[in-house]
């Protein structure tokens, strides 16, 4: 394939379900002329109680299905699988695979007046240590404060966004935080920002809340440039409908009603994929 005709491919975005959706909605606000194609690993999902060895498994498995499809790049959208299969990836795969964990760091570096940085995530993330790994190195005098919260993912999963329930989940989950006086948080799980205005009421206006996919796109972009990938063709509003193909390894429907009302459009049906082909 041509130089040419590969930057006009698709960038391959992943999760464990729906929060990757929080990603690829940033890269389309950022880069609408780029074609993208979503795996939510629908059949799976959560990932975030699970080992290393089969998050590896599933993140390989899905890189190499994006892959068949041709992608140019690989966006992980998802801090459980970028923690455990990150690097992985990176070394196995002739292609460039972006993650959501460095661009979020940086930001909630970026962000902290007093140095407190709490991080919110699964507990395969927050077991991992990365986030304190990652700031550290980022600014030593960091102090980071992990709160794994296992529950939010499902209930995201299950739409209940506003639901009583979960603004009490939120709640105990968070009062751990509040009383460390941290004045960042970090929404270490793409399926956290669908809750962002639920978190924001309650940890209050002093604190900064930080969305990695924000960042995970300008990385994106930035890493696409470095390897003369950014698309060159401008997308025509309307009459170019299959420029977002959404792929899931289980209930098609779910992710495609989650897209429309995640990304405020329509969108095609989904596609069903046998993953463990791949
Ligand atoms: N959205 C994913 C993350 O960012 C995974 C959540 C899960 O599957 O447990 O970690």
């Amino acid at each position: 394939m041509s130089q040419t005709e590969k930057r006009n491919q698709p960038i391959g975005i992943f999760d464990s379900g729906v929060g990757g959706l929080t990603v690829a909605r940033e890269i389309m606000r950022q880069m609408p002329d780029e074609r993208l194609i979503y795996f939510g690993d629908t059949a799976r999902v959560p990932y975030g109680g699970k080992s290393r060895e089969t998050v590896l498994r599933y993140a390989r498995q899905i890189t190499r299905f994006l892959i068949s499809r041709d992608v140019k790049a690989v966006v992980v959208a998802c801090n459980t699988a970028t923690a455990f299969a990150l690097e992985d990836l990176q070394k196995e795969f002739d292609l460039p695979v972006i993650g959501v964990i460095h661009p979020g760091a940086e930001a909630a570096a970026a962000a902290t007046k007093n140095g407190r940085v709490g991080v919110i995530g699964t507990q395969g993330t927050i077991g991992s240590g990365i986030y304190e790994a990652v700031l550290g190195q980022l600014d030593p005098a960091i102090s980071v404060f992990g709160k794994a919260c296992p529950l939010l993912c499902p209930l995201v999963e299950e739409g209940w966004l506003d639901d009583p329930i979960t603004i009490e989940v939120i709640h105990r989950y968070l009062a751990e935080l509040k009383k460390q006086d941290v004045d960042t948080l970090v929404l270490g799980c793409t399926h956290y920002p669908l809750l962002r205005h639920q978190m924001e009421r309650e940890m209050g206006p002093e604190v900064a809340l930080i969305n990695p996919a924000y960042e995970t796109a300008v990385t994106c972009k930035r890493v696409l440039m470095q390897h003369r990938l950014l698309c060159d063709t401008p997308a025509i509003t309307g009459e170019d409908a299959d420029r977002y193909c959404f792929t899931v390894s289980d209930d098609p429907q779910h992710l495609q009603r989650f897209a429309e009302s995640v990304l405020r459009t329509e969108v095609g049906p989904a596609e069903k994929i046998d993953i463990e082909q791949y």
